[in-house]
């Protein structure tokens, strides 16, 4: 952190996180909400309408490159993973029905090239005017993996390793051309300066790129990243190149010490700890009382056919068989997970923790235990207590159908929050860089490093 930086007063942050149907995977069976909402653009335009009216600093799209679940007898009950537009493509169009709010897209480094990466993105934040974001995955299973032709999915400190160097391809790619490099001179001739332009020539052990990328330096510099390891090496990673965090924790005590751990590693890689954002999830129903809201989180719970909460208990377990086993025992030993460990980990404890059979626990994940119901005032008390407790800098707002509990959220929660004097009126500036409070990175390639080697030739 700067010493001589005056500090600045914190600003609690809210994304939301639209999967369009909602989070719930019976999400599109509700009576309210819109059956081919993956698919339906005016709804997904409204949504980002509704949460830009609100003042979200952000609206964030999840995304599989491919369909986890092979029995067809549960893969016919989910809308999500068969049936949703593609995020950047989807980003494009959202960046022309809105004008301020930010636009996250999620995209792998493990089945993607880093120059269609970069490439994407860059155009993507020249469209939106500076409001875009890249939550970089490493993808999570095998099901993925066996559509780029591999039968498994690549080993979770292999797809790091890989994934680290991707961001240091795609951000060089991003600085090959300084901000100022374009003459656009139509009576000399000249497009640009050439001693502006730098050839990347990257070299490493999973990529060679030369370089340069074919458009001008992103508005922002770098569009936002986001990023949500949970593991050792995934936390690392975030310390190290992450705007913002994102991550999932039940309780305040395991939120605090993630956030506390976050910060010091972002410190000890030589950043300012202010400037990572670490958002955990908070799924949401707003009600009168609690009891409604309770309520109307059991009638969706209702909605989920026993086969899919089972076989989405074995997708996040790491893929495992738990048809073999009986469903009214305890789990059985399991492999460690090559997908998402920290889901795992937190399954089996909870399992453990409460001594709960498969089909208890399935239960448990179909009722989502982890949505949090209340008025608008409790839950306003819980992120107050979260932001004010630094377990938080703010949240990543999930619904579990829409769009009722996002309208809810902006008209009841958002007001509230505002009342407590925590939540910002309008957006400070027109990037998401402005509005999260982040500098705009200078490029590499500016002063004080030397423009002698990779540059103009
Ligand atoms: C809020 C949130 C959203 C995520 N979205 C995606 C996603 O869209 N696609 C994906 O492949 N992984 C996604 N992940 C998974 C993470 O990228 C990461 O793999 C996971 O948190 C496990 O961490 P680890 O890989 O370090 O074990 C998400 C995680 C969180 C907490």
């Amino acid at each position: 952190m700067s010493a001589s930086r005056p500090a600045a007063r914190r600003e609690l942050h809210l994304n939301a996180f639209l999967k369009p149907p909602g989070e719930f995977l019976a999400a599109w069976r509700h009576p309210d909400s819109v059956a081919d909402a993956g698919v339906n653009i005016r709804h997904v335009v409204e949504l980002a309408r509704t949460a830009e009216r609100a003042r979200f600093d952000a609206i964030f799209f999840a995304d599989l490159v491919g369909v986890p679940f092979a029995d067809q007898e549960v893969l016919r009950r989910v809308s999500v993973v068969n049936d949703s537009f593609e995020p950047t493509t989807l980003l494009a169009a959202l960046a022309t029905a809105t004008s301020h709010i930010g636009l996250i897209a999620t995209a792998s480094t493990t089945y993607t090239e880093p120059y269609h990466l970069a490439r994407t993105f860059a155009s993507l934040d020249h469209l939106s005017g500076g409001r875009i974001g890249w939550n970089l995955v490493t993808s999570l299973n095998d099901a993925e993996a066996r559509n780029f032709g591999l039968d498994r999915h690549v080993d979770h400190e292999v797809r790091y390793e890989r994934a680290a160097e991707f961001f240091d391809v795609v951000t060089g790619l991003w600085d090959s051309f300084d901000d100022d490099a374009f003459l656009h001179d139509q009576h000399g001739g000249l497009y640009f300066d050439e001693t502006k332009l730098h050839w990347l020539d990257h070299q490493g052990r999973h990529f060679r790129v030369r370089g340069p990328l074919n458009i001008a330096r992103p508005p922002q510099g770098r569009p936002v990243i986001v990023q949500a390891g949970s593991s050792d090496t995934g936390v690392s990673l975030a310390a190290s190149v992450a705007d913002v965090v994102f991550t999932h924790h039940p309780d305040l005590a395991g939120a605090q010490a993630f956030y506390a751990d976050l910060k010091a590693r972002a410190a000890a890689a030589g950043r300012d700890p202010d400037q990572v954002i670490v958002l955990p999830g908070l799924s949401v129903l707003v009600g009168a009382t609690k009891a409604e809201a309770e309520d109307r989180l059991d009638r969706l719970s209702a909605l989920l056919d026993p086969r899919v909460a089972l076989a989405d208990l074995a997708y996040w377990l790491g893929g495992v068989d738990l048809a073999s086993h009986p469903l009214d025992g305890p789990l059985p030993e399991l492999p460690l997970s090559n997908q998402s460990q920290s889901a795992q980990a937190h399954l089996l404890h909870r399992a453990r923790d409460e001594g709960l059979t498969i089909r208890q626990l399935a239960a448990q994940l179909a009722r989502d235990t982890r949505t949090i119901t209340g008025t608008a005032q409790s839950i306003a008390d819980h992120i107050e207590e979260w932001f004010t407790g630094r377990a938080a800098d703010g949240f990543n707002v999930i619904f579990p159908y829409l769009p009722d509990p996002l309208d809810d959220f902006a008209t009841q929660v958002i007001p509230e929050l505002r009342r407590r004097g925590l939540f910002r009126t309008d957006y400070p500036g027109r990037t998401l860089r402005d509005t999260l409070g982040l500098p705009r990175p200078p490029s590499r390639w500016s002063s004080p490093h030397p423009a002698t080697e990779g540059t103009s030739r």
